[in-house]
């Protein structure tokens, strides 16, 4: 996830669909228009079905209204973001009705795992289902579809990786992009849908990531972020399910890649490419990647480190797999081996019997560690997850929210007093595009991953600068460029 402001976060809950298209260079005519939803990796992954269909004769458009095809790629991570699809729908009915009678819909991600066949008789409107591991059959499926049937895949795999597909790139700024180097969680945490949307947890062949990065360096890229629901508990033993290390031969030992591993390879890939990461989980995180993290300059110093609760009663429940102690000491191993670098986190705030003392234990927790950037939500009580089955979604809405309250207006005295740290400063900064605010300024992010404006003057996109900032507000810094980086 990128550093949002957290109010912004909180709107959004989910990111918004994006539809996205890339200029087609090929004579393809039938023509696809997807929009995401949910986390990065679903955006990766509607990248990886572009690539697909492009393949079979498909080019991407914009325009919803001239689509053969419609997807929409969802999320069911909580109630709002399947409501969010819900509504999508319904716009897209009226389309289909009034200015677009012949296309095809079709929903994929994780919501059409969740609901499957039930998708078709809930909403009439739906042609195809498909799962995150079926998207191979999505030619086969839309084939069923024009000879007039309806079609489902929502079969998870213990293999299925996109190992050597190239994505391609949708909507992006040409500079950064996502790779994704697992697929699937193991974890069941109590409160979560994933493992049941996305099957059991696979490492992708590290010489085929290499390969998509030293691809993305050539045509100009110069960041990429490696993507897994927990990329601390990658690694690759020669293909298929994860295996337990200790429980691997020794040549097959000696051929693994665990996540460390992964970072420096990657890392080497060009001095030239920042590299960032995404999920890192605290029970699995260890120094030895921070010490990689520390050793080269283009791994940014930038850690996402969900907690979910500062109480180690509720992290039980939760299944997070630590407590509070164990969280604090990896913070401090952190701070310890890169002083400057920033943490993010995820929160829950009124997961199931959490006493109001409990909620205190996550306010004390944010304030040891102080986050540069979060993301806060309150529980949303999940279908036939383990907290939906055992536990009582018991704290009443108007605490819930109440509580939730509290832990964003703390966080944003934390960002802002972190942002201001970074004033005065001078920062390497990789270029993303035009300020949102003003077309005579850039706007990029430093290593931190702090957002950073600037005026223009000769600089571009993917440009590396070194800026001095005077001014922030609580997510953004303000400076000027002293000279390319
Ligand atoms: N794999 C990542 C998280 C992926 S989901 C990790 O383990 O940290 C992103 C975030 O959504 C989670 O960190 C959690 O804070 C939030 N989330 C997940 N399930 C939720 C639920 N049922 N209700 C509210 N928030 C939830
Ligand atoms: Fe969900 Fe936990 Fe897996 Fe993250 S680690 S995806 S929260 S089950
Ligand atoms: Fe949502 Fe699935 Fe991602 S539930 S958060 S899109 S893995």
């Amino acid at each position: 996830m990128k550093g949002l402001e957290v109010t912004e976060k909180l709107i959004e809950e989910t990111r918004q669909g994006e539809s996205l298209e890339v200029i087609s260079t090929t004579n393809n005519t039938r023509k696809m228009y997807i929009e995401s939803y949910g986390c990065q990796m679903n955006f990766s992954d509607s990248e990886i079905v572009a690539s697909i269909l492009t393949d079979q004769g498909f080019s991407t458009t914009k325009n919803i209204e001239k689509a053969d095809v419609v997807f929409i790629n969802t999320c069911s991570i909580r109630e709002k973001a399947e409501t969010t699809v819900r509504n999508r729908l319904k716009v897209y009915n009226a389309i289909k009705k009034k200015q677009n009678p012949g296309m095809v819909v079709g929903v994929l991600g994780c919501m059409a795992e969740r609901l499957k066949e039930k998708f078709l008789e809930e909403e009439k409107l739906v042609d195809i289902v498909v799962g995150p591991d079926a998207y191979r059959d999505l030619p086969n499926l839309i084939e069923d579809v024009d000879n007039g049937k309806k079609a489902v895949n929502v079969i998870l795999s213990k293999e299925e990786t996109y190992a050597e597909i190239s994505p391609i790139r949708l909507g992006g700024n040409g500079v950064t992009a996502f790779v994704s180097i697992m697929r699937g969680c193991d974890n069941m945490c109590s409160f979560c849908v994933v493992p049941f949307t996305r099957g059991r947890e696979r490492s992708r062949n590290p010489e085929t990531i290499i390969q998509e990065c030293q691809k993305l360096i050539e045509d100009g890229y110069k960041e990429v972020t490696l993507l897994g629901q927990n990329v601390d508990s990658y690694l690759w033993s020669g293909g298929g399910l994860k295996k337990d290390f200790n429980k691997l031969s020794s040549e097959e030992k000696s051929k693994s890649v665990d996540f460390a591993q992964l970072l420096e390879k990657v890392a080497l890939v060009s001095p030239e490419l920042r590299v960032r990461f995404s999920t890192s989980h605290p029970k699995d995180m260890v120094d030895d990647v921070l010490h990689i993290m520390a050793k080269y300059e283009n791994i940014c110093n930038y850690i996402h480190l969900p907690v979910q609760s500062g109480n180690s009663r509720i992290l039980e429940l939760m299944n997070r797999g630590y407590t509070r102690e164990w969280y604090i000491e990896r913070i401090n191993s952190i701070r310890k081996i890169m002083p400057d670098c920033a943490i993010s986190m995820d929160i829950i705030s009124g997961f199931c019997s959490e006493t109001e003392k409990e909620h205190q234990d996550t306010l004390s927790l944010m304030e040891y560690v102080k986050y540069d950037f979060g993301f806060m939500f309150n529980y949303s009580e999940r279908p036939n997850t383990q907290a939906q089955r055992k536990l009582q979604d018991d704290v009443p809405e108007k605490i819930k929210k109440r509580r939730l309250k509290e832990i964003i207006s703390l966080q944003q005295t934390h960002a802002l007093y972190r942002t201001k740290q970074q004033v005065n400063k001078v920062h390497k900064v990789l270029v993303e595009g035009l300020s949102k605010k003003s077309e005579s300024e850039l706007f990029g992010r430093n290593s931190q991953n702090t957002v950073v404006v600037f005026p223009k003057e000769n600089y571009k996109p993917g440009d590396y600068v070194m800026v001095h900032t005077d001014s922030c507000t609580s997510a953004t810094l303000k400076g000027k460029a002293i000279s390319v980086a």
